[in-house]
């Protein structure tokens, strides 16, 4: 299944981000593909605040993963970055694989390592404040979170 949508802001893209929180389930992951500046963050921070995670999401490239319990449910935010397909053996599949929720930024860089179902989500700038957000699934549980946010705005 495949959906987009054009947000015109920062906030429009986390805004959508915190409604497609309402959808999330333990075991999910998501890779978030997009540019350097596209707005993979901005999303992910928008997701936190819908799992009412209060701690400041910035981008964890120099951590690599960066973990949050506080929240409904626990959200692990991976930047492959600066793997670069490297394949050390790093222990990320106890996160790709963790009791919560998996965001991963860069996900081509460690894609020997990425389940067979996930919610694929590209983020794709058409202008400076314009991002077009195309939502990706293979499989009946994430084809069902498409189509819970498809009902957004509308
Ligand atoms: N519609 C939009 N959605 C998301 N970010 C946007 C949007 N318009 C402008 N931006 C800006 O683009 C930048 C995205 O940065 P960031 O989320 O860190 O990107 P990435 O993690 O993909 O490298 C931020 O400075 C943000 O303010
Ligand atoms: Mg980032």
């Amino acid at each position: 299944m495949e959906w987009q949508i054009v947000t015109k802001n920062e906030q429009e893209t986390q805004e959508f981000a915190n409604y497609l929180s309402n959808f999330v389930y333990k075991g999910l992951v998501i890779l978030l593909y997009g540019d350097l500046g596209a707005g993979k963050t901005t999303f992910t921070k928008g997701l936190a605040s819908g799992l009412n995670i209060k701690e400041t999401i910035n981008s964890p490239t120099f951590n690599i993963v960066k973990c949050y319990f506080k929240g409904d449910i626990n959200l692990f935010h991976i930047d492959a970055y600066r793997l670069e397909n490297n394949k050390q053996d790093i222990g990320l599949d106890e996160y790709i694989y963790g009791d919560g929720i998996c965001v991963i930024e860069w996900p081509n860089y460690i894609d020997y390592l990425l389940p067979k179902e996930y919610l694929m989500i590209n983020i794709i700038p058409l202008s400076k404040n314009k991002r077009k957000i195309i939502l990706t699934s293979n499989d009946i549980k994430n084809d069902k979170i498409i189509k819970e946010v498809k009902k957004y705005g509308a």
